[in-house]
């Protein structure tokens, strides 16, 4: 079992459109059964609260089957519970690394980095620009996807 959770800030925007899409991926390769997936926020400010109506909105117009959310935060334990943390951009990186104090099993990533064009995927809560965000999530969930099937033994 590989154990995924994508991290962002808020878990509202873009960390639970990545799980979302990710989800579906593994689904449609057949891969689901061999996969946990998760998503959660560096920060507390949203704790609870559902998905912003304009990732469910992105979901929606890609077809993209999605379940109840409800945001969490990250915690020093969760660092046992999962294989991979996948971050949206450089600040919840440097949050993980705040909240987990160290990496020692290198499992912190950021989701673009996997790609050519290793970048931020900047907040939708500031550009209001889902469908960016939707188009660069789903990039950066392929890549990552390639790379673990390249190194993982079913
Ligand atoms: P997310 O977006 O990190 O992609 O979920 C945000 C959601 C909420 C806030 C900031 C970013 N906020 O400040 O409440």
């Amino acid at each position: 079992m590989i154990r995924v959770c994508f991290v962002c800030l808020g878990n509202i925007c873009r960390s639970p459109m990545a799980e979302f899409i990710f989800k579906n991926m593994v689904y449609e390769r057949g891969l689901a059964d061999s996969f946990f997936i998760s998503s959660k926020g560096t920060s507390s400010e949203e704790l609870g609260n559902p998905m912003h109506s304009g990732t469910i909105l992105e979901l929606e117009h890609h077809h993209i089957p999605y379940g109840n959310h409800s945001a969490s935060k990250l915690e020093k334990s969760d660092y046992n519970a999962f294989d991979y943390f996948i971050g949206m951009d450089h600040y919840n990186i440097s949050s993980m690394m705040r909240i987990f104090g160290s990496d020692t099993n290198h499992k912190v990533f950021r989701i673009l980095d996997f790609c050519d064009n290793k970048k931020d995927i900047d907040d939708p809560w500031y550009t209001g620009n889902f469908a960016l965000t939707y188009q660069e999530i789903t990039l950066g969930c392929q890549m990552f996807l390639d790379y673990i099937i390249q190194n993982m033994t079913l």
